[in-house]
């Protein structure tokens, strides 16, 4: 199943509004950079690949309209907007970085030769972004071996990324190379995004799904219903920490525990050498009523302090081994990340 999360057309950024699944497909046009910085902060698109695929074409789609005498000022005004519209995932620095780069190369080329290259670079980072997943998925599939019962949380699938998806990339590989898989889903409280989009996009796969609430994860490692943990990343620290999705901590002191092996897969643009540990990862705090109130209704008293970060960083020693386009990291991850990422 082709999950349509993004997709540049006729010099408009087309995204599947993720806020409205899993009961309704609604795909929202945009026709300016604005209207992609606050379609990131609003969570229209979200998903650490995706996101970066996202502001990508925010800046081309920005720099489109750009006329040429104001290009530099303007150019820097489109990517301060987009440098601010999420903290934790590095793959939109990344991925803003790299149109900064063609920026700078190619500007003694002419404005319009630029916006042209910008146009390529941001579909560049789509096409490259589904190619990784698939790689990746090959890689994590095998390494899986006969392992069947798995356990995610959060969604690190096709709508996480430009396509097919880290976590879920695995799972699809494994189904695709004919193997059993059953996945149990955490809901991924405050903002569901197991409950709401892994189960739909699982189930639009026919990959066999069982929802949990994220409490239940050591009910189901006890009773030996969890062989393998595939989380996905949004930001991983040279050391091999990684920032993932709040609760992800919590499932991975679970998997220690009950010796289930913890794997996290992640395109290399979502490694950050430049952060030597978890400590040095940006945590978003978004806003408390998330966590006070369930699709827009309260759940608690009114007025109630509540807080809402919404990565939570994961030692390296608990992670078993962390799965990307390039293959399988094993520990020692702070020598062998640093060769991994420059390997060709
Ligand atoms: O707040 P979100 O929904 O953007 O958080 C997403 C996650 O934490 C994912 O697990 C992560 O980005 C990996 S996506 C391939």
């Amino acid at each position: 199943m082709a999950v349509r999360t993004i997709q540049w057309n006729n010099n408009r950024v087309i995204m599947l509004d993720q806020r409205l699944l899993p009961h309704k497909e609604v795909y929202r046009v945009y026709k300016n950079y604005e209207g992609v910085a606050q379609a990131i902060r609003d969570m229209v698109i979200r998903g650490a690949p995706a996101i970066g695929v996202a502001a990508a074409m925010g800046v081309a789609l920005g720099a489109l309209w750009v006329k040429g005498k104001n290009f530099d000022r303007e150019i820097e005004r489109i990517f301060h907007t987009l440098e601010k519209t999420r903290p934790t995932a590095v793959n939109l620095f990344w991925a803003l970085e790299r149109m900064r780069r063609i920026y700078i190369e190619k500007r003694g080329e002419g404005v319009e030769a630029v916006k042209q290259l910008l146009k390529q670079e941001a579909i560049k980072i789509y096409e490259e972004d589904i190619a990784a997943n698939r790689q990746l998925g090959k890689f994590g599939a095998k390494l899986l071996g006969n392992a069947s019962r798995v356990l995610t949380h959060c969604n690190a699938g096709a709508l996480a990324t430009a396509g097919y998806g880290t976590a879920l990339g695995v799972f699809r590989a494994m189904k695709e190379a004919g193997k059993e898989i059953e996945v149990l889903v955490d809901e991924t409280r405050p903002f569901l995004q197991g409950a709401r989009l892994t189960i739909w996009e699982l189930k639009k796969d026919k990959i066999p799904v069982t929802l949990i609430t994220d409490s239940m994860a050591g009910y189901f490692m006890q009773r030996g219903r969890v062989q393998v943990v595939v989380v996905g990343a949004d930001r991983i620290a040279a050391n091999g920490d990684v920032a993932n999705k709040i609760g992800t901590y919590g499932v991975a002191v679970l998997a220690r525990r009950h010796n289930v092996p913890f794997y996290v897969a992640a395109p290399t643009s979502t490694i950050d050498l430049k952060c030597l540990t978890g400590a040095d990862i940006p945590i978003e705090q978004r806003d408390p009523k998330e966590v006070s109130h369930i699709l827009g209704r309260a759940i608690t008293l009114r007025g109630v302090r509540a807080l809402n970060p919404a990565f939570d960083v994961t030692p390296q020693d608990l992670v078993s081994a962390i799965i990307t386009e390039k293959g399988v990291i094993t520990p020692p991850f702070a020598q062998n990340l640093r060769s991994h990422v420059h390997r060709t």
